[in-house]
């Protein structure tokens, strides 16, 4: 039987994870396939650390250059991280022609246009599914599955850590700081994990997504993003008496019927909105019942309706799982001759935009902690009036007492500029004793 030598950059969760898998189903997979895989090098930083996973120690060296060189290793496992050492790994790879899988998508956001390139220019590939969701397949559903369909809306909670957060904040009551160390223990979160907690990571995911269905690269600086640092247990508590769930949430929509005078995108009909945000998703909602660890990315296409993948987000197995899918389909192209049958991504929408968030209409929920007294409310209302902000419902929680009492705005569509630009005028007021703190809302219409 054929083999394909493996030459893996990176032995620690992923990385161990892959060599664990392949050590439990690379029989299977090779049965299967008809290539078989085998390690023959693991590049780490330090031979001398303690693992989770056992990696042979005539395996492994710290010389990636020297696995990369090997002319016995046939293709590039890319598990090291960070986009400074992991680009240069990848093109050196892909300039000996070799394929290239990683699933570093910090990598892929900053140099994807490049490393893509370069994969084409040297006749090779690079596959990247683990980059996204973890273990669930949505990059070959993208690329493949829904390859008869234009993409209308892709709503994801594509960050394991942020969800796992925000989860037992809600059920436990639990502290962000002591959740946050756990989801470092298990695996899941990133070196450092302000990649995950301000957004950042599910950013590069996101624009990942929707670089490929919607044609065109997404510059990451186009992509508006906020992580859950700002979010309170105070905010999960009301949102869940409203029957609203928090979670973060990467937006894919197409934006049509945009012809204002004024718009930065020019006049361009359509347009698509890209960003990562908290947002208060409705209780009978499935991605409200997406928890823990897990992620799950909702796609709609215009020929197929509605389409929902969950799985498993981040960890060792999960990613591994999808490594070893990517590890699949270099082994076959490699076997079949066939490196290009679906190359890493077809820049095919020339006119492709991304519509700033200012110009994005959004519905709200607004915290305010105001003073407890007669006229307050009149002028909060009227500067929301003056923007042309149309208030839905208000709720002042009951058993508050003191001369500071939490107040709750639930906003109907407004324009993201809009209603930053009167929030601040509301902050103004002497009557609103903290920062205003305004969650979206989606209906996922
Ligand atoms: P990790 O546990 O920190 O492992 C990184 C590995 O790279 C370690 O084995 C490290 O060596 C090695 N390394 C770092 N710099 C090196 C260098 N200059 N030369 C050789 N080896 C080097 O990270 P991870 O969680 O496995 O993540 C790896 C990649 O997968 C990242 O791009 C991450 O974003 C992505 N990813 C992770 C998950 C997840 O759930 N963890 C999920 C999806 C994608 P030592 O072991 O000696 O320190
Ligand atoms: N840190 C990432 C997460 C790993 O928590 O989702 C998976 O990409």
């Amino acid at each position: 039987m054929q083999q394909v030598n493996l030459g893996m950059i990176g032995g620690g969760t992923v990385g161990g994870g892959v060599y664990e898998a392949i050590r439990r189903n690379g029989a299977l997979m090779a049965s299967r396939l008809g290539v078989s895989l085998n390690i023959r090098r693991i590049a780490v930083r330090d031979l001398k650390k303690a693992r989770a996973v056992n990696l042979p120690a005539r395996l492994l060296t710290t010389d990636w250059h020297s696995v990369v060189a090997d002319p016995e290793v046939n293709l590039i496992v890319e598990l090291m991280g960070g986009t400074t050492t992991a680009r240069q790994v990848v093109l050196a790879a892909l300039k000996l022609g070799k394929p290239v899988v990683t699933a570093n998508k910090a990598l892929l956001s900053a140099h994807g246009e490049e490393l893509f390139a370069a994969a084409q220019q040297h006749g090779t590939n690079l596959y990247y599914e683990a980059s996204v969701a973890g273990g669930i397949p949505i990059i070959k559903v993208l690329r493949e599955g829904l390859i008869g369909n234009r993409i209308t809306r892709l709503f994801g909670i594509v960050n394991g850590t942020c969800n796992y957060i925000l989860t037992r904040m809600k059920d436990e009551g639990a502290d962000f700081a002591a959740v946050l160390a756990d989801a470092q223990r298990l695996g899941y979160a990133e070196t450092p994990p302000d990649l995950d907690i301000d957004g950042h990571d599910a950013a590069h995911k996101t624009g990942i997504l929707a670089s490929l269905a919607h044609g065109f690269w997404v510059n990451p600086r186009q992509i508006h993003t906020e992580g859950i640092r700002s979010i309170s247990r105070q905010d999960i508590g009301f949102a869940g008496k409203l029957g609203y769930t928090i979670r973060l949430l990467g937006c894919v929509k197409v934006v049509n019927g945009i012809r204002r005078k004024k718009s930065a995108i020019g006049n361009r009909q359509s347009a698509i909105q890209v960003s990562v945000y908290p947002a208060l998703v409705p209780n009978s909602h499935v991605l409200a019942n997406v928890n823990g660890v897990f992620n799950a990315v909702l796609v709609r296409g215009d020929v197929v309706g509605d389409t929902l993948y969950y799985g498993r987000g981040a960890g060792q197995d999960a990613t591994a799982s999808a490594v070893l899918s990517d590890l699949a389909d270099a082994a076959l192209d490699l076997k079949c001759g066939t490196k290009n049958r679906i190359p890493p991504f077809v820049p095919h929408e020339r006119d492709g935009a991304v519509l700033p968030m200012d110009e994005v209409v959004s519905r709200y929920y607004v915290r305010l902690t105001v003073e407890d007294r007669p006229g307050v409310f009149a002028k909060i209302a009227a500067i929301l009036a003056k923007a042309r902000i149309g208030i839905s419902s208000i709720i002042q929680p009951e058993g508050h007492a003191g001369e500071s009492v939490p107040v709750i705005l639930m906003i109907h569509d407004a324009p993201n500029a809009a209603m930053r630009r009167a929030l601040a005028s509301v902050a103004m007021l002497p009557a609103v004793k903290s920062p205003p703190v305004m969650i979206r809302v989606e209906s996922f219409e």
